[in-house]
């Protein structure tokens, strides 16, 4: 079958080096296309030794070959977009009409990033946000009144009237959350936001029309999801998740393109669990104890991208995973990062989970039952040595093809890379 349309989703939580397999797969791809999320994604690519860190722009944009696109679903702090542009200009990466930018998307002010900050702070309910005002953005779109398209960065005297009823609102709001909330002029946000309105300009366009002529022309599309399907507003282990739909149910609504026209979902998975944030994590080896946690954090260096953060680490949970990858209908997997399990004596996989000495084998996506669940585990042998340098399946330990080749029997599902590096080079295609 010649495959047009591929979505690219992670099926843990989030940072499952989704990037490097979007980089791979650009070359089967006309146009790459991010629908979900916003700067809080952080994806690293390493392409011919250099390392290139996207939070917003998609990594597409390093093949200025395609076409990318930053759809509709996606909420855009204007400042990130325009440094991340210069950022790749300066690095010799041209970047031009070869970006588009929707006009449908939304626009994060700085009082977003206050509002967040307020909630994160002084409500009891932290979720461990990144702070770059996503939730709030978000709400602020569906709630209807306080939401602004990146089309009206475009029209001046149009942007100024609305923030001007929206300002004063939210000024009020942020004034009850606390005395001491920040306050912001309608008229300098408008003229700020205008003034990158103008720098935006080349880039924002009607991207729903644009993929559609370009499926008519028989493009061939790669959706890039940010964030992981456990962290999907609708499907995810809410309230501990992202405000968007970061599995695949989000490309109809998040780009427009039907998902019916996909051809093909690959599932990106972590040869072991990490989250950031708040949330039940049932497999997390907490700090102390044996070390494990701690020594994958450092092998694989699992610091957030965006906020530095330090990663919770844990074993791979097949539980979870075959719930999601039933949820964005995967039809093959990508195991990432198998290099850092080198060198245990042991790996544990969790199959199912004990609740209330009862074994369940299905995933509640319940954050309250979930954080109650304990991890029934099948444990394997570990290897030694070395696997930055395997090309091929037979370049790796026995126990190493075990361990693959047992994740994709849990999930019913082909591994059709395994990844033993952050390089292009360190990648095995099965
Ligand atoms: P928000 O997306 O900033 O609202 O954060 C909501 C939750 O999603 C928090 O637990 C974040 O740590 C998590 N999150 C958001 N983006 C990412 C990501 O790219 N990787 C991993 N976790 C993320």
């Amino acid at each position: 079958m010649t495959v047009a349309c591929t979505c690219v989703v992670g099926l843990q939580w989030g940072d499952e080096a989704k990037g490097k397999i979007v980089d791979l797969l650009t070359e089967q791809h006309d146009l790459v296309v991010r629908y979900n999320g916003g700067a809080n994604a952080g994806h690293t690519v390493v392409s011919k030794g250099k390392t290139y860190k996207l939070s917003l722009l998609p990594t597409g944009v390093l093949h200025p070959r395609l076409q990318s696109v930053i759809a509709n679903g996606l909420v855009i702090y204007p400042p990130r977009f325009l440094e991340e542009i210069q950022e790749l200009q300066a690095a010799g990466i041209p970047v031009g009409s070869n970006l588009a930018l929707s006009d449908h998307a939304h626009v994060i002010f700085p009082y977003h990033m206050e509002e967040e900050r307020l909630s994160e702070e002084g409500s009891g309910q932290a979720i461990g946000t990144t702070g770059r005002g996503i939730g709030p953005c978000y709400q602020d779109k569906v709630g209807r009144v306080g939401g602004v398209r990146v089309a009206e960065l475009l029209c001046h005297g149009r942007l100024r009237d609305r923030l001007r009823l929206i300002v004063e609102r939210k000024n009020r709001l942020l004034g009850a959350l606390s005395a001491s909330a920040k306050s912001f002029n309608a008229d300098a946000l408008s003229d700020q936001y205008a003034g990158y309105g103008e720098r935006m300009r080349p880039f924002i366009t009607d991207t729903v029309r644009l993929l559609r002529r370009a499926l008519e022309d028989g493009k061939r599309i790669l959706f890039e999801a940010a964030q992981g399907s456990l962290l999907d507003v609708d499907h995810g282990t809410y309230p501990y998740v992202t405000s968007s739909n970061s599995s695949p149910a989000g490309v109809w609504s998040g780009s427009g393109v039907p998902a019916r026209k996909l051809d093909r979902v690959v599932g990106v998975i972590k040869a072991y669990t990490t989250r950031v944030g708040r949330g039940p994590f049932p497999t997390e080896l907490a700090d102390g104890a044996d070390g494990i946690g701690e020594r994958i954090r450092r092998t694989g260096r699992e610091y957030g991208t965006v906020t530095g953060r330090p990663r919770r680490c844990g074993w791979f949970d097949a539980v979870a995973t075959r719930y999601t990858a039933a949820l964005a209908s995967a039809d093959a997997l990508a195991v990432m990062l198998l290099d850092v399990l080198s060198e245990l004596d042991e790996l544990r996989i969790c199959t199912a989970y004990e609740l209330d000495g009862q074994r369940i084998d299905d995933f509640p996506s319940d954050a309250f039952i979930l954080e109650r669940c304990r991890p029934v585990y099948e444990v394997l042998p570990g290897w030694q040595g070395d696997l930055s340098q395997a090309r091929k399946l037979a370049d790796l330990p026995a126990a190493a093809r075990r361990y693959v080749q047992r994740l994709g029997e849990l999930l019913g599902l082909p591994v059709t890379i395994v990844s033993v590096g952050p390089d292009r080079e360190q990648t095995i295609l099965c």
